[in-house]
């Protein structure tokens, strides 16, 4: 999303001007009360407004837009469709910019939020990758939270809209992808797991009433949107073609996991084609599963611009007028930008689209301004009414930041006695590298103004005495100071190199070609690790995966972790890794590939599954047999867990009806629906399976139990998928039983080539770490 508006610095310097603007403006208001209302509803502003109906928080959500609708015109409902909200004054209705966002803190790329001296920063909280290392649900809704409660108390100040089109659950894909670094990874279960749990930290009110929205989250890029600008291929244009089974089991998933479970207030639909056809004009994608099948109560949002990239740029209608019909009546609600409201007077005008359905969609846009409390008249006199300024980069909300960056930073390489530094040993630090010192490269892309940063270097010179040298000027590392970087490295006790990418290397509307450490920071890497006469620890700070086999393999390298993109306090957080205040528990949520898949695997080529007559390896550790660099879900620690089994069925019978066809004829696999999925075991459709964990160190960890199964060979499945997680603090040899509940057709079915979804018949293989126990799965 957001073509046209990427990056806006040092806003606030501005604030002096725009405070007198305001002041002048303020005065023209007043005397224009009625014609430019502050909020909608204000009764006492606009006595008239009072017993109108929609205006009455007593009457319920569909009565209310029922009445407002009813008082529009065509023209001022045509004025609804689009993000930017004209408002209607005589109804005292102001104007409401839809476009928010909220990917990971309350950031400025919505035209809908700005930051003020009032508000001159909010809680800028890790890249959501890093975030979904952690692999902790709690921690991905307490952000949610959190971020909410900023964007409140920023709505309450004028400074930020009600709907923020956030998360991003695409899957990552590939390793390319410019945007991996938004997602929570590879993984439908993280992704989807992720998706419900953000959501509802955003969305859910304190008094948990599902008629109240605290803020509306929304789901994005729907769907199969996972290519950006990758050599000629353009996601304004490209076509994804997917297929059916793909679409069930990656792509579609968190989309239906973020409506279904984490009750959305939207959706958005995608710039891509899938299958030959614009998501935002495919009836079936947005009315029949989204709306249908998956019954959202919110509105479906298109992305910016795309009812114009399908007529301006894939050429997919013959008028501007036509895709604004087409894509209103697949179901689209709002179009963010204006060409929907540009168009659609004239498409009704040529009977390509009538006030039906224009009522439908402006119905759907009121219905969340109402549960928002948009017409429940002044802000400040509702639930969240009393947030404001002081709630916003608290010490609370900044300490969480800090919290979460540690909990997702993944340590992949430890050789013995490197890691966690002792200060007492180490009391001298070289810190080394164009990303050691940076602040604003931490935070990603859609991001705002953070409350403050700490970049590593001060993070680390905090415990002990660090010099510096960033060895490139720039993360492109074109001509790297290789003497002088060598030269401070032989002089400390241990050396910190915080190397990977920015924005310029990966991002919104830019894939990468390779999976090489950008520029000569190989070579900057290798010859500081030779001069260094103690410890070396390569830090990656980056969204996407590296091929870094030199380092894995060089013995002088002594520890490696990747800090995707730590947020404002990322500083805090890696020092607080290195010198093992807190115990490193992150784990990939995406596969690091070598350089030689990105040399054969066409971005463009959206199968999941390998194709053995072309030699295509197929995609994420679902599907990839192929080497990897680092696997998903690896990550270090510094103390050792062990597992042990102690419930788990060996085998489960499945009573079939007495005209079952599989009663008569051999079956290898049967639907997942129906009534053998029910009572599986003494009356019941799940099973737990239960496993000890013991922490067998010598110090207090954090650890992720990962259940992955292995299903029969049949139909494609995958060579293992993930059937739960779950996260454990444990003291020095503590321990603790985790309970996984298995439902068994809904957990352990697969999808078939057409779609469905079908339990295997035959032995399963559950894994916990090198754990291993089959089930047998009969009739
Ligand atoms: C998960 O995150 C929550 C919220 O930050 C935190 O309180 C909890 O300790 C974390 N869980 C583990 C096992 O670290
Ligand atoms: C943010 O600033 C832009 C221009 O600087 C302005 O058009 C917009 O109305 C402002 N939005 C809010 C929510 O203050
Ligand atoms: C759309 O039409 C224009 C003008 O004819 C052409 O340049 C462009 O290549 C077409 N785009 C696609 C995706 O077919
Ligand atoms: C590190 O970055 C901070 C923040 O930009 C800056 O104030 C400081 O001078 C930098 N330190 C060095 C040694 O360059
Ligand atoms: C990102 O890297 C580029 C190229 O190395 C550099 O020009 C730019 O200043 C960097 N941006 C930030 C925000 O550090």
């Amino acid at each position: 999303m957001g073509y046209s508006r990427q990056i806006r610095r040092n806003r606030a310097l501005s604030s002096v001007s725009t405070l007198l603007l305001c002041f002048l403006c303020c005065i023209f208001e007043k005397s224009n009360a009625l014609s430019s209302p502050v909020f909608a509803c204000d009764i006492t502003g606009n006595p008239s407004l009072a017993g109108v109906r929609f205006c009455n928080t007593e009457a319920k959500v569909e009565a209310r837009v029922i009445d407002l609708v009813g008082r529009l015109t065509l023209e001022e409902k045509i004025g609804f469709l689009g993000s930017k909200a004209n408002g209607v004054s005589r109804l005292g209705i102001p104007p409401y910019n839809w476009w928010s966002e909220a990917l990971h803190g309350v950031s400025y790329t919505g035209r809908g939020t700005n930051f003020s001296s009032q508000v001159p920063g909010a809680t800028s909280f890790p890249q959501v990758i890093l975030t979904a290392a952690s692999f902790n649900v709690s921690l991905f809704q307490a952000i949610g939270k959190v971020v909410s409660t900023e964007a409140r108390a920023m709505h309450n100040v004028g400074l930020a809209g009600l709907t923020f089109w956030s998360p991003n659950v695409n899957i990552f894909r590939d390793p390319r992808w410019g945007r991996g670094q938004e997602t929570p990874g590879e993984d439908p279960t993280l992704s989807s797991k992720y998706a419900v749990a953000y959501v509802k930290g955003l969305q859910e009110t304190d008094g948990g009433d599902p008629n109240h929205l605290k803020v509306a989250a929304c789901c994005k890029h729907y769907t199969a949107y996972d290519v950006d600008n990758w050599k000629d291929v353009h996601r304004f244009t490209f076509n994804a073609v997917v297929n059916k089974q793909d679409m069930a089991d990656t792509f579609q998933p968190p989309f239906k996991s973020c409506v279904v479970d984490g009750n959305v207030a939207s959706v958005m639909c995608s710039y891509n084609q899938v299958n030959g056809k614009p998501t935002c004009a495919d009836p079936d994608l947005l009315s029949g599963v989204i709306r249908g099948k998956w019954k959202l109560n919110g509105y479906i949002v298109s992305d910016c611009d795309s009812v114009d990239v399908m007529y301006t740029r894939q050429n997919y209608t013959k008028t501007p007028e036509e895709a604004v019909a087409k894509s209103l009546l697949a179901g689209l609600d709002l179009n963010c930008d204006h060409f929907t409201g540009q168009h659609a007077m004239e498409a009704v005008k040529a009977g390509l689209v009538n006030e039906r359905a224009i009522n439908k969609a402006i119905s759907n846009n009121f219905a969340t301004l109402m549960r928002l409390g948009f017409f429940d008249g002044d802000p400040k006199k509702q639930l969240y009414g009393s947030l404001g300024p002081k709630d916003v980069c608290t010490a609370d909300n900044q300490e969480l930041a800090r919290d979460a960056a540690r909990q997702g930073i993944v340590l992949l390489k430890n050789s013995a006695g490197s890691l966690p530094f002792s200060p007492a040993a180490i009391k001298t630090l070289a810190v080394i590298g164009p990303n050691a010192n940076v602040t604003e490269t931490m935070i990603g892309n859609y991001f705002g103004v953070p409350c403050k940063y700490t970049t590593p270097l001060q993070g680390l010179a905090e415990t002990v005495t660090s010099t510096y040298q960033p060895g490139c000027s720039e993360v492109a590392c074109v001509e790297p100071d290789l003497g002088s970087a060598a030269a401070l490295a032989a002089s400390a006790d241990a050396v910190v190199l915080v190397m990977g990418t920015n924005q310029t290397i990966e991002r919104e509307n830019l894939d990468r070609v390779d999976m090489n450490l950008p520029g000569k920071q190989q070579e900057l890497v290798t010859q500081v690790a030779k001069a260094a006469k103690g410890p070396v620890v390569l830090v990656i700070m980056s969204g996407g995966g590296f091929d870094i086999t030199f380092a894995k393999n060089n013995k002088k390298i002594t520890s490696i972790m990747w800090v995707g993109f730590p947020g404002e306090a990322g500083g805090l957080a890696i020092a607080d890794v290195i010198f093992g205040r807190h115990n490193p528990s992150g784990n990939l949520p995406m596969t690091w590939y070598p350089q030689s898949y990105v040399e054969k695997v066409p971005m463009s080529n959206m199968n999941m599954r390998p194709d053995k007559s072309n030699g295509y390896p197929g995609r994420t550790y679902r599907f990839y047999a192929g080497e990897t660099v680092y696997a998903f879900a690896d990550g270090l620690t510094y103390t050792r867990f062990d597992h042990q089994l102690i419930k788990a069925p060996r085998v489960v019978s499945l009573r079939l009806n007495e005209n079952h066809p599989c009663r008569s004829s051999e079956c290898r696999s049967l639907d997942a629906i129906g009534p053998h999925c029910k009572n599986v075991v003494k009356g019941r459709s799940d099973f737990d399976v239960q496993l000890k964990v013991r922490n067998v160190g010598d110090r207090e960890g954090i650890h992720t139990v990962f259940l992955f199964t292995t299903p029969p060979a049949i139909h494609g499945s995958p060579i293992k998928h993930l059937l739960g997680f779950e996260k454990v603090r444990l003291g020095k040899s503590e321990e603790a039983v985790i309970k996984f509940k298995i439902d068994l057709c809904k957990d352990l079915s697969v999808v078939d080539e057409i779609g469905k979804r079908k339990l295997a018949l035959g032995h399963h293989l559950l894994h916990v770490g090198s754990l291993k126990h089959s089930l047998n799965i009969r009739i």
